[in-house]
Parts: C-alpha cells; structure tokens; sequence
C-alpha cells in the first residue's frame, strides 16, 4: 500500500471517528446552551416539559425560563432529552418568519434579486419552504441562530435562496430542490457548537482553533442525523459542503464525482454569497473564474449565466483594499516555494506531501490568469487611471488569499497523524502566514 493511500485511509478514519464523537455530542454542547441562554434573555425561552437529568435529577420544571442564571444547570450535567427538544421559543423562527425574511433580503440586495429573477421561478424558495414541514427541534436552532448569530443566519438564508436559484435553472427534481434548500439553510449548524470568540471579525485563527472550524461541517452532521428522516441529499449535503473537487476540501479530502450535487450546489452557493456581500457583480463573475477546477463548472457557468444583466450592479463595494499587502503575501508564498519544494522533495513523508506541490502549481497558474507579478504595483498607477481596475485585483487577490489559508488549513489536516512532520509543517506555516494579513473573518465571511 502506497503512503498517499495510508495517508488517505487514516485521514478517513480520522474523519469517522470524529463523526462518532460529535454525534455523541451533539445533543449537547457548551457554546450552544450559552447562546440558548443569551437569547432567553430576549426572547422567551421555556421548558416545554420537566428537564432531567440522565441520572433522573429534575433540574427544571415545565414552563421555567432558561437564561443567564438558570443555564448553568443544563451545562452541568449530562440530559436525558436533547435542549432542542426540551425547549421552545415565544417567538420562533417559522416557515411563515423565514419567508418573510428571505423577501427582505432579496429585496435589499441587487444580486439576489437579479439572481432569483433570472432563476426561471423567483418565488420557488416560497413554495419549497411550505413543502419541507420543518420538525420543532430545527426551528429551535434557527431561532437561536437568528437572535445569536444573525449573521450566520443571513448567511444560511441568502446561500439557500442562491442554491434554489442554481438547482432552478439547473432542472433539479423537486426532491432534490427540496434537499439542496434545506442542506442549505442548516449547513453551518456545526458553527453554533463553537467557541463564537474564535470566529469574531478581525481575528486571525490560531494553528490549533482552525480543528474547531474543518470539524464544523461533521457537527452539521451530527445534529441532523438525530433529526428522524432526515434525507440522505441534506445530511451529504451538509456533510460535503466544504469538500472541492481537486481534494483541497474538508473533512475528508474528497475528489470530483464523489461529492455529491447538493455539495456542489452549496459550494458554489456560498462563494457567490460570500463575494456578492463585498464585491460588484462583475468582480463576483472573476472571482467565480478564479474557482474553476475546485468548484464544479456547471454549477460555476450557471452562476455566471444568473449574474449576467446588462447595467452593472453597484452593490457595497469593498473599498477598504490593501492591494500591496495581499499582493506581498502572494509574492512571498511563490518566491519561497522553489526552497520549500526541495526540502519537500527530501523529506520522509515526501510522497504524502506532494499534494502541496499541486496546490502552489493551481496558485501559480489562478496567479498568471489573474495578471499578478511581484512587479505589478511598480507598474500601475495607484492614484490615476490604473486606480479603476484595483477592485478587480482586489477580488482576485482576496481569492489568492483564501486558497492560501486552504492551503494550510489541509497541511495541518493532512499531516496532523503523519509521523516526522512537525519541522517542515512549521516551515511552510511561517512562509505561508504572515502575520500582517489576517485572515477573512466571518461576519459571515465563508471561512466555514
Ligand atoms: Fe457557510
Ligand atoms: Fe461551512
């Protein structure tokens, strides 16, 4: 058996013995019955029937309120019943609410609008949301993903409204609109089960928090599985949303017509959500070129065609664009590479690390597409005419950067079992970081 095999077969292992864990936790988690209890401080929360413990203590009565002081006697013991079961809100997210609020969002944005017009049936997301008959314990969570992590819920709304579009145009079946629409509102449920700190905007993740964020899709996962009847379409969904079709992706590094097309559909719904909330469309369509080869290109030349309208939508454009920064940090991760790839070429594990040397080839070549060289900001004129094409660059460099954070993201996934790593993972971690360059934040940034 090869080492690129070994290494592949433990990394699957891994990834199943991570999914036992968190559907043994998933009933229960620290980060979110904290979020459970700052919302009880707004908005009703109450004990739908006796809380228990597993070892039968009652520790609230039916109809109690959860919140700030009554919380901690839920984190300290072990349930007999899961909160979202136990619990409900007064004012919770609804089939009704959702609607409602998916009407504002689009109204709001110019891109989804354009998006779902173009789509073939504008108001699909509204009779597909009456066909799902969303079970209690999943609107729970929504609700308290509404009123703790608004963003995170916009995010989820806007992403499912994109992915319908997509499955729309594409010709999907109703069964399968259906799950894509659900896997889509409920793909970043695993992100309530984490510490929110590490997650705030502005803050650069530390080495051992980025575990938190490659597990987040298998929690998805895990807290859906416990949901009865759940379709095999959502929980994949869920599951592989990060996956990419080179095997960059996570939790199990898988490759092209293994990830299934809820995934996909996901994948390329988020990238467009992600980049329409900063970017103009036209710069959305570069950075979607800039995907080809890890997101599926029917999928990416389906976006492409549904953003496509004569007038140029000017939605919030990033104006805040540190070209030299992010253009440094790109120059400094190709010029040390040659150095890097000798000492990979030499190393014990050099056959399990050789996926990095494909990955920093798809960056030199998204790199030369683009028209980036370390000599480029020489040539343009910042404050005169060559100002105007900076947003542009700007896209294809925040892209730049993302496929570099990947990047280390999977050598420190890939390698974490790997005997004799440590020295060269090191290595490429202080070339690939700098500390200059945070990494994009979630507000919601697609960083999960
Ligand atoms: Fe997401
Ligand atoms: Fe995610």
């Amino acid at each position: 058996m090869s080492v690129a095999h070994d290494a592949a077969t433990l990394l699957h292992s891994e990834v199943h013995q991570e999914l036992r864990v968190q559907v043994d936790a998933a009933d229960q988690n620290p980060h979110f019955t904290h979020a459970v209890a700052r919302v009880g401080e707004k908005n009703e929360v109450i004990a739908q029937q006796d809380i228990y413990a597993e070892n039968g203590m009652k520790l609230l009565a039916k109809g109690a309120r959860v919140n700030r002081s009554t919380h901690l006697r839920l984190i300290a013991h072990r349930l007999e019943l899961p909160l979202d079961v136990v619990l409900c809100a007064a004012d919770s997210v609804d089939e009704v609410s959702m609607v409602r609020d998916m009407e504002r969002i689009i109204s709001a944005d110019p891109i989804l609008r354009n998006i779902t017009m173009r789509s073939g049936d504008p108001q699909g997301y509204k009779s597909i949301l009456g066909t799902l008959h969303l079970p209690a314990p999943l609107l729970f969570r929504l609700t308290v993903m509404r009123d703790d992590r608004n963003d995170l819920y916009l995010h989820s709304l806007r992403t499912a409204v994109i992915a319908h579009s997509l499955g729309v145009r594409i010709g999907l079946s109703q069964g399968t609109l259906q799950d894509l629409f659900l896997a889509s509102i409920c793909h970043d449920f695993g992100e309530m089960h984490t510490d929110r700190t590490i997650l705030s905007k502005g803050r650069a993740i530390q080495g051992s928090e980025r575990r938190f964020i490659h597990v987040h899709p298998i929690t998805s996962y895990a807290i859906l599985s416990k949901i009865q009847n759940m379709a095999p379409g959502v929980l994949q969904g869920v599951l592989q949303h990060h996956e990419r079709l080179d095997g960059s992706g996570y939790p199990s590094a898988l490759t092209e017509e293994r990830i299934c097309t809820e995934a996909r559909i996901i994948a390329v719904a988020e990238t467009v959500e992600t980049i329409a909330r900063r970017a103009r469309k036209r710069q959305i369509r570069i950075a979607i070129r800039l995907n080809t080869g890890r997101l599926d290109s029917r999928y990416l030349s389906v976006a492409d065609e549904l953003l496509q309208t004569k007038e140029d939508i000017d939605s919030t454009s990033d104006h805040n664009i540190d070209v030299a920064g992010k253009l440094a940090r790109l120059t400094m991760v190709l010029g040390a590479w040659p150095a890097l790839q000798e000492k990979i070429k030499h190393h014990k594990q050099s056959i399990a690390l050789d996926f990095i040397g494909k990955r920093v080839r798809s960056i030199q070549s998204l790199a030369m597409q683009a028209g980036l060289s370390a000599d480029l900001l020489e040539c343009l004129d910042l404050t005169g005419d060559d100002a105007t094409v900076l947003p542009e660059l700007n896209v294809a460099l925040v892209e730049m950067d993302r496929v570099i954070d990947e990047l280390i993201f999977e050598v420190e996934r890939r390698t974490s079992h790997l005997p004799d790593c440590g020295p060269i993972v090191e290595d490429i971690r202080k070339t690939f970081e700098t500390p200059s360059v945070s990494l994009p934040s979630v507000e919601h940034t697609g960083k999960m």
